[in-house]
């Protein structure tokens, strides 16, 4: 039987966006090209999930099409020649257009040589039988469903399917991707489909580090990352992409604990508190491996060296001393600290410096200095520690309570001369 969805199409999606999907299945369809919605929202129409990546695919060369499309409606066009795709950009809108296409992986964990070919084909090319769906936009056939893999059936009952036993050889990514849909709709793996991902999970280690860490930036933009991160850590395949990684039930604490704290933690949270416990030689390792950002870095060497001040931490200390042991720490490490301890004292001050001191300047500046007779050079970057010192505990409130403190310095200067 021909499943027919225009109605959940035009009563799920955004007029906006159903504006541009009708338009492009007349402009599509005028040419002799078959266009299809795909994949993920597909899967998330027939679950009445909201979802507003859009993705098509068209039986011709998508980059061309764009442009149509573009010159149709307005809006912008990103080509990206090599995987014969373009991301149509309108207002707040971005529909990425694909060639429909056939796959050949030259070898396992390569990224797959793309040849134009029919739908049938591109979805075969696909991870699970739940987002090898496709919904017709033109518009004699508008919402027809093409499902020549029973993904609907898969997904009113709750299974996660690969298309043919050699998809996680083709692409290992596949066993992140299918535990992070398992997790995230509460699914199983399918027996079969279950057996040959335990199977390949040493198969992890053939993938390029980009696009491991985009799929572990995906899992880690989940609602409940922890649900995905501890079953990998039970299938192994964290240890897979690297022997230091663990998915337990103290990183799951962790991760629930950073959604009391922070509603929504970032991505960075997440991986300050999934690396947390490396040390500093598994960090560097670890950095280097899957090629973390600059950004990601930094937050596991600051976590090394919050690690160090932590019995410091533990003493009575002043605000300034509190900050010389934090200062220029970045945010998301020191949060991960506040996280993880379990000393009060510790907890306290890293609140007090990541809510207040770090924030604290002094009022007056080097030109202030200088106007009141401070003679430039390294004199006017000590008083400014000084004054930053002063007002960090307290003992400087007012512009004037500055303006005492120079001059006191200044005359037991002349003093010392
Ligand atoms: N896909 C695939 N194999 C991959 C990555 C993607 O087959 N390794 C296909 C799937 O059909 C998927 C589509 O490309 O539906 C789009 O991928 P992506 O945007 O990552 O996922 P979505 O399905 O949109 O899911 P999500 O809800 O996580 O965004």
């Amino acid at each position: 039987m021909t499943r027919n969805l225009a109605d959940q199409v035009s009563e799920q999606l955004p007029s906006q966006h159903l504006r541009v999907l009708r338009t492009s299945g007349q402009m599509a369809a005028k040419r002799g090209h078959g266009i299809y919605l795909v994949g993920g929202v597909v899967r998330d129409l027939l679950l009445a999930r909201p979802s507003l990546d859009i993705d098509l695919v068209v039986e011709t060369d998508a980059r061309e099409f764009a442009s149509v499309l573009a010159n149709g409606l307005g809006g912008s066009v990103l080509r990206h020649d090599r995987f014969l795709t373009s991301k149509f950009c309108l207002d707040d809108l971005d529909i990425d257009i694909v060639t429909a296409r056939r796959e050949i992986y030259p070898h396992p964990g390569a990224l797959p040589i793309v040849e134009p070919n029919t739908i049938q084909e591109d979805l075969r090319r696909r991870d699970f039988t739940i987002n090898a769906l496709a919904i017709d936009l033109r518009p004699q056939t508008f919402g027809l469903l093409v499902d020549p893999f029973n993904g609907e059936e898969d997904l009113m009952r709750g299974l996660i399917r690969i298309l043919h036993d050699e998809s996680f050889i083709d692409d290992a990514t596949r066993i992140l991707r299918a535990i992070r849909y398992e997790q995230r709709f509460d699914f199983r793996l399918e027996t079969e489909t279950e057996r040959l991902l335990l199977q390949h999970v040493p198969g992890l280690r053939t993938v390029g580090a980009d696009r491991l860490r985009h799929e572990l930036d995906l899992i880690l933009k989940e609602n409940e990352p922890e649900k995905a991160i501890v079953r990998l850590g039970s299938v192994n395949a964290l240890q897979a992409i690297h022997p230091s990684l663990v998915g337990d039930g103290w990183v799951a604490e962790r991760f629930r604990e950073a959604r009391r704290v922070t509603n929504t933690p970032s991505p960075a949270l997440y991986y300050a508190l999934l690396f947390y416990r490396l040390n500093q030689e598994e960090a560097t390792h670890l950095a280097s491996y899957l090629r973390l950002p600059r950004s990601l870095t930094r937050i596991i060497v600051d976590q090394a060296r919050l690690r160090q001040a932590a019995p410091v931490l533990e003493e009575d200390l002043s605000n300034s001393a509190i900050y010389g042991l934090l200062k220029g720490c970045s945010p998301t490490a020191v949060l991960a600290s506040i996280i993880v301890t379990e000393s009060d004292q510790v907890r306290h001050k890293l609140q007090l410096y990541l809510s207040r001191l770090r924030y604290v300047k002094p009022l007056l500046d080097g030109n202030s200095l200088q106007e009141l007779g401070v003679i430039s050079g390294p004199q006017i970057g000590e008083m400014l520690n000084a004054l930053l010192e002063a007002r960090l505990d307290s003992r400087a409130h007012t512009r004037e309570d500055e303006i005492a403190l120079v001059h006191a310095w200044q005359a037991t200067e002349k003093g010392v001369n």
